[in-house]
């Protein structure tokens, strides 16, 4: 059933109804059968986007832009060093001018305010493409490729393990409790999510009869589990706190212990990527103990992590065709 969502920005989950988000994902899986069978449309054609970055990617920015062009639309890269923002204009102020200048805005960087004064003054619709506190077209993706697999989300008994109070924890909690999924936050004392952002997911998970947990156990953590998540113990911007995070959270690391642990041999493991899995980049030369997913689960049959991050343009795409597309 086609949803309006015509205007609307994507800042957070919590903007979206838990129907909304089905319509997102059945949206995203036409999508991708179309561009596999070469169908493409030109629901985005002559829109211009801005893709403001002042963190690195390689997926999000890559995902945006094949989107754009799969569906006729122009992307336009905006670097952190190639605009003013926060240097010498507000945020406020370089809404309200890329508003008048672009059809869409994607915004990826550290404060969420920053997204939410882009959301509010640009006037053209605003997607959040990570920010410290929320990734929240990632957490679509997961949800597609948790489909594919499972074909539900609805009670799908999801772990989450290592930083549990980072942007991935915070969205795919709200994700989860949206859609009814028996979602653990499996992480050391203290290392949850803000009391207020729990609160909030625990009232919609009171409406759509979903289960949180959060635990210090892996084992009880884990124990019957569909799927088995992990994200890098520093993210963006957090790299000083590497050798803290390491000595916290390696008893967290996913290896083959926690696979069996779920009891589960369909089990299926998801990692928003990159990923420390083999020790062969430079940060992981540097600092050989942070390894958040060993070799032998990242390269196992329960990895899905590829699919996962082919998904990232295919529900990004069904974003931008949903809210500014002529459909
Ligand atoms: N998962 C993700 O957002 O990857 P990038 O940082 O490469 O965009
Ligand atoms: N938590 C990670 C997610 C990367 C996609 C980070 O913010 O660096």
């Amino acid at each position: 059933m086609a949803e309006n969502l015509k205007g609307r920005n994507l800042l957070t989950l919590l903007d979206f109804t838990p129907k909304e988000i089905h319509y997102l994902l059945d949206l995203s899986a036409i999508l991708k059968a179309n561009k596999r069978a070469g169908i493409y449309g030109d629901t985005l054609k002559r829109k211009n986007i801005a893709l403001i970055f002042e963190k690195p990617s390689t997926r999000t920015r890559t995902a945006f832009t094949v989107a754009c062009v799969d569906e006729g639309a122009h992307p336009e890269y905006l670097g952190k060093n190639d605009i003013q923002l926060g240097k010498k204009e507000t945020v406020k102020d370089t809404a309200r001018v890329l508003g008048r200048v672009f059809d869409g805005i994607e915004f990826r960087g550290f404060k969420h305010d920053t997204v939410v004064q882009l959301g509010k003054y640009a006037g053209v619709p605003v997607w959040n493409g990570l920010t410290d506190t929320f990734h929240p077209t990632q957490i679509l993706a997961d949800f597609l490729t948790v489909k594919e697999n499972f074909g539900h989300l609805k009670g799908i008994r999801f772990a989450y393990l290592g930083d549990g109070r980072n942007n991935m924890a915070n969205s795919l909690m709200i994700g989860a409790a949206k859609m009814g999924m028996d979602f653990r936050i499996v992480a050391p004392d203290g290392m949850y999510p803000d009391t207020a952002l729990i609160d909030t997911a625990k009232k919609i998970a009171a409406e759509t009869d979903a289960k949180l947990t959060f635990t210090a156990g892996v084992a009880d953590g884990v124990k019957d589990c569909d799927v088995l998540y992990t994200d890098v113990w520093a993210s963006m911007g957090e790299e000083d706190k590497i050798p803290e995070r390491i000595r916290l959270l390696k008893p967290y690391q996913v290896n083959i212990n926690v696979v069996n642990a779920t009891g589960n041999d369909e089990v299926i493991f998801l990692h928003c990527l990159p990923a420390f899995h083999n020790g062969e980049t430079d940060m992981a030369r540097k600092f050989p103990d942070i390894k958040e997913v060993s070799e032998d689960v990242f390269e196992s049959k329960h990895a899905k992590v590829f699919d996962q991050a082919e998904n990232r343009m295919h529900t990004i795409k069904a974003v931008m065709v949903a809210t500014l597309g002529n459909q």
